[in-house]
């Protein structure tokens, strides 16, 4: 072969891979942003990733863009190994054109998705980009149908992530948001339907783009990011982390490793608790003297603070955890943390991660803006995710569970395959204080001295109904254990789940069910 024929494909590879050239490359990490390949070998095993698609090129030709050269068309496709497991990926070129999508570039993620579909493996997306290819109109817009009914169609069969390392906008945000889960970056990741000219122009309201779009933003207000980083850096070594927690598809189980201690002694447990039944404690201290040490991973941690969502490892197996966190709002259950509850755990269901879920929680939050926001709809949904899920499911009550609250937390009735509650546990229709103001509305209105019946019939109350001991006398509570056994009771429940089968018979006699969106 005349030698020159590699030289020219040398060349041509050196060609894309410098992108938008050193100028842009350079703007580009004067923002603290790194280039497309720069994050895919923070993400990749070295050395294991292979482009594919290279070479593809736009085909428009309208509002000068016959021959101008696009490397790579503005996106790197491709796949490699991630802790030696088979991960596909894009990562938008900001350098190139802004990484706008247009016709082709489209193409390329399809190309990846399909083939991560049809491997069965993880799907991570990296989003840098001004969005739609203005010039390429209606192409670029169906670029991004495409990629939508790819992301809901491998939705549930493979993991799907994305990062959002830079603009994402108008409707280019809602791939992100059809995957699994969504990484931002402080400073560097912006994510709107509508930008802050658009918003003033049309509502006078005045917001800039960090404020409104910011990663900030998405993971306290809107939930629309699931976690955040301070660089690219500690993004993609969690994200390898992470992807080392996943099974490849849904029809694996998640990697299993070899057990490790709780970093706090289980002794602690009985600390944690307060003797005072309203007092507030940080959930957080109880799921870490519960799991493998360094294994929590909160997810959504600055959403919906009063629910704790997360993954973490049991004796070396994948699990996730749902509970309730009284340090807000008392660990009531709103809108927002049913719906980061309810999405949780169907992500865990549609990738084989068995559930551990922490009761402590008095209600449903009261209130005329909750509903009116629709706590019917949303705390639904909570109810829907468990009775839904078929993963091995064991609930432990630490303190409160109160009325649709109780329900609604993994109870049997929804199909706990397992429930165990601590002896602090109050499982009743409605707390003390509330119950007994209505019960006894009458005794406590004729007492000579009103309020010291009332605290007598509050006593009365929660020695009688107000403890884990009805529940577990009528079959609802398996087991009231000390909190000190919680890890060996967890480790051993799950171990007898293993072999659980799911009820195939729903899933397939139906289309699907209708979530209470
Ligand atoms: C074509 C684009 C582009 C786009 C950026 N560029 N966005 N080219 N289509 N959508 C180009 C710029 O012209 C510029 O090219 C280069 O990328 C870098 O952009 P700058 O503006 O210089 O960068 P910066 O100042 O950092 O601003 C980044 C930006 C801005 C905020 C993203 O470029 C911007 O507002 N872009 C347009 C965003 C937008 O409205 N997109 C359409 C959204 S609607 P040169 O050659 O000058 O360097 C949408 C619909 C999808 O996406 C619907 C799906 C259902």
């Amino acid at each position: 072969m005349d030698p020159k024929r590699i030289e020219q494909l040398h060349q041509r590879h050196a060609d894309v891979a410098a992108g938008g050239g050193p100028e842009r490359v350079k703007k580009q990490h004067e923002r603290g942003k790194l280039t497309a390949r720069e994050r895919l070998a923070l993400l990749f095993d070295e050395g294991s990733f292979c482009e594919i698609g290279a070479f593809v090129e736009h085909r428009s030709v309208d509002f000068g863009m016959a021959g101008r050269d696009i490397p790579a068309d503005a996106v790197v496709t491709g796949y490699g190994q991630v802790n030696g497991k088979l991960v596909y990926a894009f990562s938008q070129d900001f350098t190139t054109m802004g990484g706008s999508l247009g016709e082709m570039h489209a193409q390329k993620i399809c190309r990846v998705m399909d083939l991560a579909l049809q491997n069965g493996a993880p799907f991570v997306g990296i989003n840098d980009s001004g969005g739609a290819r203005i010039q390429e109109g209606v192409d670029a817009l169906n670029g991004y149908g495409e990629i939508f009914r790819r992301n809901t169609k491998a939705s549930g069969v493979i993991p799907q992530i994305s990062v959002i390392a830079g603009p994402c906008a108008g409707g280019a945000s809602y791939s992100p948001a059809l995957t699994d889960l969504v990484m931002m970056v402080d400073g560097g990741s912006r994510m709107f339907i509508t930008g802050p000219d658009v918003i003033e122009s049309v509502t006078r309201e005045k917001v800039d783009a960090e404020a409104l779009g910011g990663a900030q933003a998405h993971a306290r207000k809107s939930g629309v990011a699931h976690l955040t980083y301070p660089d690219e850096e500690s993004l993609f070594a969690e994200l390898r982390w992470l992807l080392g927690l996943l099974p490849a598809n849904n029809r694996e189980q998640p990697p299993q490793v070899a057990s490790v201690d709780p970093a706090q002694d289980a002794a602690t447990l009985i600390d944690i608790m307060p003797e005072r039944p309203n007092k507030g404690y940080n959930v957080e201290d109880i799921i870490e003297a519960i799991v493998d040490a360094g294994s929590f991973i909160p997810i959504h941690d600055q959403f919906a603070t009063n629910a704790v969502v997360g993954l973490a490892r049991l004796a070396g197996q994948v699990v996730g955890i749902v509970a309730n966190q009284p340090r807000f709002l008392a660990g009531c259950l709103d809108i927002d943390s049913s719906d980061k509850i309810a999405r949780h755990v169907r992500f865990c269901d549609a990738f084989n991660i068995p559930l551990v879920t922490l009761v402590d929680t008095p209600g449903y939050l009261p209130g005329v803006g909750q509903e009116h926001g629709g706590i019917i709809r949303h705390g639904a949904k909570v109810l829907y995710a468990y009775s839904e899920a078929d993963v091995p499911k064991v609930s432990v009550v630490l303190r409160k569970a109160y009325g649709g609250a109780y329900l609604a937390m993994c109870s049997r009735s929804l199909g706990s395959d397992l429930s165990f509650a601590w002896p602090t546990a109050e499982i009743a229709v409605m707390g003390p204080e509330g119950a007994c103001n209505i019960v006894f509305r009458r005794e406590i209105k004729d007492a000579e001295d009103p309020e010291a019946m009332r605290q007598e019939k509050i006593t009365e109350y929660r020695e009688k109904l107000a403890n884990p001991y009805v529940a577990a006398s009528r079959g609802y509570i398996d087991g009231v254990i000390e909190p000190a056994k919680t890890r060996s009771t967890l480790i051993s429940a799950f171990s007898t789940l293993r072999k659980k089968q799911p009820d195939t018979g729903i899933r397939t006699s139906r289309r699907h069910g209708n979530i209470p969106l």
